[in-house]
């Protein structure tokens, strides 16, 4: 057992040595979030995973996130430090029920969260992500007919915000599910000047009484940027570490989950990676993506479009 300091020296140089690149989702623990070359948001990290000139990358994140960095660069190896930093959201759409689910919409395009796995993505005509799913939907020509998949949620508010009708695949987020409505209603009463921010994957009745619905990326955006200097956060809590480091004036309450007894607003799979996993990914090159060339070919076309069509939407 290394301590945490050396741990870090030696993942610096086994970063050096093997020209690696360390990605990191926003709701990664502290000591990831701290070691990374980047910490963004899913779109930021799929952008940076396309542009890099590393030889390998080292996705700490959930699985399709990793995906998603092998996809847009197949020559590089791309690592997970916990294979098993699965995504709930990703995992309420199989397969097998997802392609008879679109067969009876034969005339709809398929949207898809990028909160998907590969096989997903290869059925899928555009990929979104929480950060530019309105406006690249709102770009659409209004008699397009569209399936929404995976996330209920996402998929409604969407649909409010674009006045579409969009068919919605029935999948859940495990942890945007948890927050407790009555709970961060006590929170404004105790704190009436607190804004409440939520994540589009939250239910239609906390994203109801939000002040300020976005990414992780656009919530984060939103703090630096606010005037107020008291928020309620309902997303994964990963996120108030970045938050608090950019503005350590202002005060940041996480929403409480349902069930008071758990650290529900913490996502499971994503804090399976810790930095130990990290080093032994480093130092043993493993676990590995590995996706099949046309696999690849064909998931990394949604992908791409959507790449294409947020650069020119300025998003
Ligand atoms: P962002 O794209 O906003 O980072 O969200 C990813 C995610 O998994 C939210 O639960
Ligand atoms: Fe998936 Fe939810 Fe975890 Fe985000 S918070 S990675 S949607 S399980």
């Amino acid at each position: 057992m290394i301590n945490n300091l050396s741990l870090i020296q030696s993942i610096c140089d086994l970063k050096r040595k093997k020209n690696a690149i360390i990605l990191s989702h926003y709701y990664q623990n502290n000591s990831i979030q701290e070691i990374a070359d980047y910490v963004g948001d899913s779109l930021a990290l799929a952008r940076l995973a396309s542009q890099t000139n590393a030889d390998v990358i080292i996705l700490c994140g959930v699985h399709f996130m990793a995906e998603t960095a092998k996809i847009l660069s197949p020559k590089k190896r791309v690592f997970i430090p916990d294979i098993n930093a699965r995504c709930s959201l990703a995992d309420s759409c199989p397969l097998s029920e997802f392609k008879e689910f679109i067969k009876q919409y034969p005339y709809h395009l398929i949207v898809s969260y990028i909160n998907t796995s590969v096989e997903i993505k290869v059925l899928t005509d555009i990929v979104v992500t929480s950060g530019n799913a309105c406006k690249i939907i709102e770009s659409f020509p209004k008699n397009v007919k569209l399936i929404f998949a995976p996330d209920r949620n996402l998929g409604n508010y969407i649909n409010s915000i674009t006045g579409r009708d969009m068919i919605i695949w029935n999948g859940a987020c495990h942890v945007h599910e948890q927050f407790s409505l009555e709970k961060i209603l006590n929170l404004k009463q105790k704190y009436p000047n607190a804004l409440v921010l939520a994540h589009p994957e939250c239910k239609s009745a906390i994203l109801k009484i939000a002040d300020y619905i976005a990414s992780t990326a656009g919530l984060l955006n939103y703090v630096s940027q606010s005037k107020r200097n008291k928020f309620i956060v309902a997303t994964e809590s990963g996120i108030l570490h970045k938050m608090k480091m950019i503005n350590p004036d202002k005060f940041f309450i996480p929403a409480p989950p349902n069930d008071s007894t758990c650290a529900c607003n913490e996502c499971s799979f994503m804090r399976l990676n810790t930095l130990e996993k990290l080093h032994n990914c480093l130092k043993y090159e493993e676990p590995e993506i590995i996706i099949d060339r046309e696999t690849i070919k064909k998931a990394a076309e949604p992908i791409n479009k959507m790449l294409k069509l947020s650069d020119k939407l300025g998003l």
